[in-house]
């Protein structure tokens, strides 16, 4: 039947999921899928209703697509569609709650503390000690992060996140690299060690500079094998299912920590699921079918 593209959105990461969008379009009708672009929920839902769509390539990021709220409408619609059900996809939007999972667990992440614009956070911020990294809660691409080296840098990095959402984290920064693993079909794929050549993988970095290195694997033997296994953990600990990326900060020790889990990653020409998977000789075609397949689960 025919499969609906589900991309853009009203979220921070719109132009990002258009440019997955049209990838994975053009991608699933090389191999033959009478696939089309549904722009937003409001219309995908109408569309469906009206019966033209027989399942449903989500590649909507950030709130709205990627955090529940469409899974739970397609489940009730008795429409498949790809990637994390309900839970797993709210959850992970969820970066406080995520991390609460995972310490609970046993599962290393950095230090951290919740709060909102307008809070007291002089205890946090002793207990952390700086730098810093300060987040939207709800947010990805990097959007509204900004690390905080000192306490002068701190109001202007907590009104920048606050634009974005009313819970904000601060955390530890883990000085090291930025490493990813990409998960497919219950598989992680090669580590990818991504090496910007700003201070880190900003929006910049993911989506315009052409500078940014990306090593894959990025590891080798043992800590390449413990990294994938601890990234199949957390995706798994974190209710998530057939295909997405985990992030990771790693310090010169070789201590990993976890950053997030992404149940809707970027498929741009930057982005990094695509890499990894080229890495172990899966197309980006190939990809773009695999993911479609996480639907008939
Ligand atoms: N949130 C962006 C799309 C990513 O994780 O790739
Ligand atoms: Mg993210």
């Amino acid at each position: 039947g025919r499969v609906a593209v589900a991309l853009g959105g009203n979220s921070a990461e719109r132009e990002v999921s258009l440019n997955s969008g049209r990838n994975v379009l053009e991608a699933l009708r090389a191999r033959g899928v009478d696939a089309h672009p549904v722009d937003g929920i409001p219309a995908l839902l109408d569309a469906l209703r009206a019966g033209h769509f027989a399942r449903v390539f989500n590649i909507l990021h950030g709130r709205g697509g990627e955090d529940g709220v469409l899974q739970g409408a397609l489940q009730s619609l008795g429409v498949p569609y790809t990637g994390s059900g309900v839970l797993g996809s709210a959850l992970t939007m969820d970066k406080v709650r995520t991390k609460e999972v995972w310490i609970a667990r046993g599962l290393p992440t950095p230090r951290f503390a919740a709060f909102k614009k307008g809070d007291d956070i002089a205890q946090a911020i002793a207990a952390l000690g700086f730098p810093v990294v300060v987040k939207p809660s709800h947010e990805g691409s990097s959007v509204g992060i900004t690390r905080v080296y000192s306490a002068d840098d701190l109001p202007a990095a907590i009104e920048l996140a606050a634009r974005y959402d009313g819970e904000l984290l601060i955390e530890q920064l883990i000085e090291g690299g930025e490493y990813t693993v990409g998960i497919l079909d219950g598989e992680a794929l090669p580590s990818i060690h991504i090496v910007p050549k700003g201070e880190f993988y900003d929006y910049h970095a993911k989506y315009v500079a052409e500078d940014t290195q990306y090593l894959c694997p990025g590891l080798d033997g043992d800590a390449e094998r413990n990294m994938r296994a601890l990234a199949l953990a957390a995706f798994e600990t974190s209710g998530a299912s057939g295909w997405g990326r985990v992030d990771f900060m790693r310090d010169g020790a070789g201590n990993n920590y976890l950053l997030e889990v992404n149940t809707t990653p970027g498929m741009t020409s930057h982005s990094l699921v695509p890499k990894a998977a080229r890495a172990v000789g899966i197309s980006f075609e190939d990809l773009c079918w695999r993911i479609l397949e996480t639907s008939f689960a």
